[in-house]
């Protein structure tokens, strides 16, 4: 690409090629309001007005810094709805909620207990905001070479061991759809005075319908962020952070929020907030209770498929029954693989890819015909796949979350300090300086802090060459920051 000529406008030639796609593909992967198919009172409004709606804080629109008005009303009935004290509307998705539940519930030096299977934003928040974290092993598959939830044993020994803990932070759901045992959790914390923050970017469709698991909040979280955009509606980056006002005050995290947010927020984003609040108040119950037994009917039809295998959770972990989690080692490819055939054959985009796996995510937006389009096209891909010759499966593991590379420095003191650049391949024993993961599903595969070892070097290297997307500081993933050893001593 070429930048001394300015006429182009590649965004918007890339994103006018795949809206021009919005009838060739179905997708699984969020968005929920699938293109606009969705039908919503802000789809319905966006029509030609939705440049015109483009507008700033003016008078009658409120502030989000300091909402007094509109947009105070529309975060009260957010929070009504939700059954939270509070309702705090995010436009840089629940990457913000998670950085700010972070900062609003642990000072400098605090300890925090999580899961290692985090969304990279709470690493963020632990650079960002100096809490030093304890990783706790997240139940793990490794025949899948991915992470769960983390059991309520899990939560209790690393309490005991670590009594000065100010705050845990738990995925409701996980990536996968996976939730543990989350009120046995919170029973732990209330007794023992921990804040308990969720992770539900995942979730923020839970509790609104039968056979859909439990919100965190009704659980006992104190905090807790939800993506509305990911399964309910709303625009890309629209996020929701509810509060159940007992161990933190709402001036706390407004204070917070308004450190890490913009000025200028998007009322295009804020209003279709709104506008998926009183969809989940008046139509969430209808739409699930019709569209739940149509994945049933998905699911039993994939299971019959020879060579896929449909992920269950762990014993005593439930399963959101809106996300489908495939093993595809059994076809002899790749999830990479599977994922780029099924969308260059047979049109169908699924939400994420690991070595072994793929994930279908089901809205709210679909129906028989979307459903019978994925089961059609997985098993095609199954007959196609069978009959040709086996690609060279990747391997799963090591699975780095549930045995991650040892941390020896808080993120934060290795963000700061001194580093240099090396090739991955002489990075073992070296401390690492940045975050590295794969994109999807933004779970660091090694974070600041930690000690790079041969298991993770292999890890990068593997979802570097079987096509994975890989997030580092670098243009060229196989180069790493590392911290500068220091004369008779660590790092
Ligand atoms: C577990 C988890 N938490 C937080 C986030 C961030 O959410 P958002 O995309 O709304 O910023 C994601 C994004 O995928 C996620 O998977």
């Amino acid at each position: 690409m070429r930048y001394g000529r300015q006429e182009g406008t590649p965004l918007l030639q890339a994103l006018r090629l795949e809206a021009e796609r919005a009838e060739a593909l179905v997708r699984f992967d969020v968005p929920g309001h699938r293109q606009g198919r969705m039908a919503s009172d802000f789809s319905r409004a966006l029509g030609d007005l939705g440049l015109r709606m483009d507008v700033n804080a003016t008078p009658g629109l409120d502030f989000l810094d300091h909402p007094t008005g509109v947009i105070r009303d529309a975060e009260c009935l957010m929070a009504n709805a939700c059954d939270a004290d509070e309702a705090f509307f995010l436009v840089n998705g629940s990457s913000v909620g998670v950085v700010a539940m972070i900062l609003s519930a642990c000072g400098p030096g605090d300890t925090i207990l999580l899961p290692r299977n985090v969304h990279r934003s709470a690493i963020h928040a632990l650079v960002l905001g100096g809490a030093v974290p304890v990783f706790l092993p997240p139940e793990a598959d490794p025949t899948l070479g991915i992470a769960h939830g983390v059991r309520p044993a899990a939560v209790r020994d690393a309490l005991d061991r670590h009594p000065e803990a100010r705050a845990l932070l738990l995925l409701h759901p996980t990536y996968f759809g996976v939730c543990g045992d989350f009120a046995a959790i919170a029973d732990l914390c209330r007794k023992r005075g921990v804040r308990l923050l969720s992770d539900s970017a995942h979730g923020a469709h839970f509790g609104f319908a039968r056979g859909l698991p439990p919100s965190a909040l009704s659980l006992g979280a104190d905090l807790c962020t939800v993506s509305v955009h990911k399964t309910c509606g709303s625009l890309t980056q629209s996020s929701v952070l509810l509060l159940r006002e007992r161990a933190i005050r709402h001036e706390t995290v407004r204070g917070v929020l308004n450190l890490l947010q913009t000025s200028s927020a998007s009322y295009l984003l804020l209003s279709s907030l709104d506008s998926a609040r009183r969809w989940l108040v008046h139509e969430a119950r209808d739409t699930f209770a019709a569209l739940l037994p149509q994945v049933d009917d998905l699911r039993r039809r994939v299971a019959a498929i020879p060579g896929l295998r449909l992920m269950a959770p762990p014993e005593g972990m439930t399963l959101d029954p809106t996300k489908l989690t495939l093993d595809v080692s059994g076809l002899g490819i790749s999830g990479f693989e599977a994922y780029r055939r099924l969308r260059e054959r047979w049109g169908v985009q699924m939400e994420l890819a690991e070595a072994r796996v793929l994930l279908a995510v089901v809205s709210p937006a679909d129906g028989p015909e979307s459903l019978s389009r994925l089961a059609d096209a997985l098993e095609a891909l199954a007959a196609d796949a069978l009959s040709g010759h086996p690609d060279g499966l990747p391997e799963p593991g090591p699975e780095p979350h549930a045995d991650p590379p040892p941390l020896v420095l808080s993120p934060r003191e290795a963000f700061f300090s001194p580093s240099r650049i090396v090739p991955l391949a002489d990075a073992v024993g070296e401390i690492c300086g940045e975050t590295i993961m794969a994109y999807p599903p933004g779970i660091p595969l090694i974070l600041p802090g930690e000690r790079f070892n041969r298991d993770v070097t292999e890890r990068i290297r593997r979802v570097h060459e079987s096509g994975g997307t890989l997030v580092t500081e670098m243009d060229d993933p196989r180069r790493v920051r590392v911290l500068v050893r220091q004369e008779g001593g660590a790092p």
